[in-house]
């Protein structure tokens, strides 16, 4: 059972499963996962023995206006529902993926990338109520993962623009961009998150596990790698610190939200999560095809 499977990471999920997986994904007009016996309604009578939660206020500016609002929308999605959606795969014998982000970090490890043990220190609305949502579904009596993944990007176009594909229209259309140039970042191609979550739950792996790119970019490697493949121009893309970045967004961000991936590679091995130059020729690839 899919939730959340018109969103960016779960229509890829769909796409990609459908061939051999038997998918039951209701959409939002089919249950409203805030709707308590709506969603115990739909648990109870589905035989599916795994949940995969992708549904999520994943707006972190917009989470800022409901800072500190425990009755707002935006914990009800990121804490509450994935605690209740624990408790009531728990009672149900359900195991269940939850999809949680790199934002729970504060961003200050310079020296390596964040492993899955490492303290949280969540900077915005967004990243204190996932990480809520993360300790719900931890504490639950389920079998249950957390997967934190980190800027999936995604050659299918999607109404949400992820950073890879922005860069193609603007850069596309001569406009101009900026990349940050001190910020550690391991932004994974979204096929990839997708194939690692299908690892994840066929081994039915539980607890908390890293799924991002890996090896290390910034933002203006990124951009620029893209306009470079892409045959696009890089003058277009000037370098700016994050010092002048971050003011400027509404919403506090980790500066190094670099994911540690070594244990994912020792549960599943070296071929599914790539480096960012190897993700980025895979990305090239299908947008070229598409
Ligand atoms: N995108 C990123 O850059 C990023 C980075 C790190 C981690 N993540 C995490 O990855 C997960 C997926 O993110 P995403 O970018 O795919 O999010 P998204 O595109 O915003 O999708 C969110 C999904 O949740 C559904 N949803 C929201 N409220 C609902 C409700 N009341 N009832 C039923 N469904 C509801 C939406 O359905 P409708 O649209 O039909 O309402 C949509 O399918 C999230 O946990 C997010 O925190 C994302």
């Amino acid at each position: 059972m899919v939730l959340g499977g018109s969103g960016l990471v779960g229509s890829r999920v769909l796409d990609l499963w459908a061939d051999d997986v038997e998918l039951i994904a209701p959409t939002h007009a089919e249950l409203d996962i805030l709707d308590d016996r709506a969603l115990t309604a739909f648990l109870t009578e589905t035989q599916a023995p795994v949940v995969v939660n992708l549904a999520a206020w994943a707006d972190v500016d917009g989470a800022e206006p409901e800072r500190g609002n425990r009755d707002g929308r935006v914990y009800a999605l990121n804490a509450r529902y994935p605690a209740r959606l624990a408790s009531l795969c728990g009672e149900l014998g359900k195991y269940l993926v939850h999809v949680s982000t790199d934002y729970v970090f504060d961003g200050t490890s310079l020296d390596r990338a964040y492993r899955e043990s490492d303290p949280t220190g969540p900077l915005c609305w967004y990243a204190e109520t996932k990480l809520e949502g993360e300790q719900g579904v931890l504490g639950s009596s389920a079998q249950a993962c957390v997967a934190r993944i980190e800027m999936p990007f995604s050659a299918q176009p999607h109404r949400k623009q992820d950073l890879a594909r922005l860069c193609l229209a603007r850069l596309g259309r001569g406009e101009p961009m900026v990349g940050v140039v001190d910020q550690r970042i391991t932004p994974v191609f979204l096929d990839d998150a997708v194939r690692a979550l299908r690892q994840i739950k066929e081994v039915r792996f539980t607890g908390t596990i890293h799924v991002a790119a890996a090896g290390w970019t910034t933002p203006y490697l990124f951009i620029r790698a893209i306009a470079a493949r892409m045959g696009l121009s890089a003058d277009l893309v000037t370098a700016e610190t994050f010092a002048d970045f971050a003011p400027k967004r509404p919403a506090r961000r980790p500066q190094h939200s670099w994911l540690d991936v070594s244990c994912f590679e020792e549960h599943f091995g070296r071929d599914i999560l790539r480096g960012p130059e190897a993700e980025l020729d895979a990305w090239v690839e299908q947008v070229s095809a598409t």
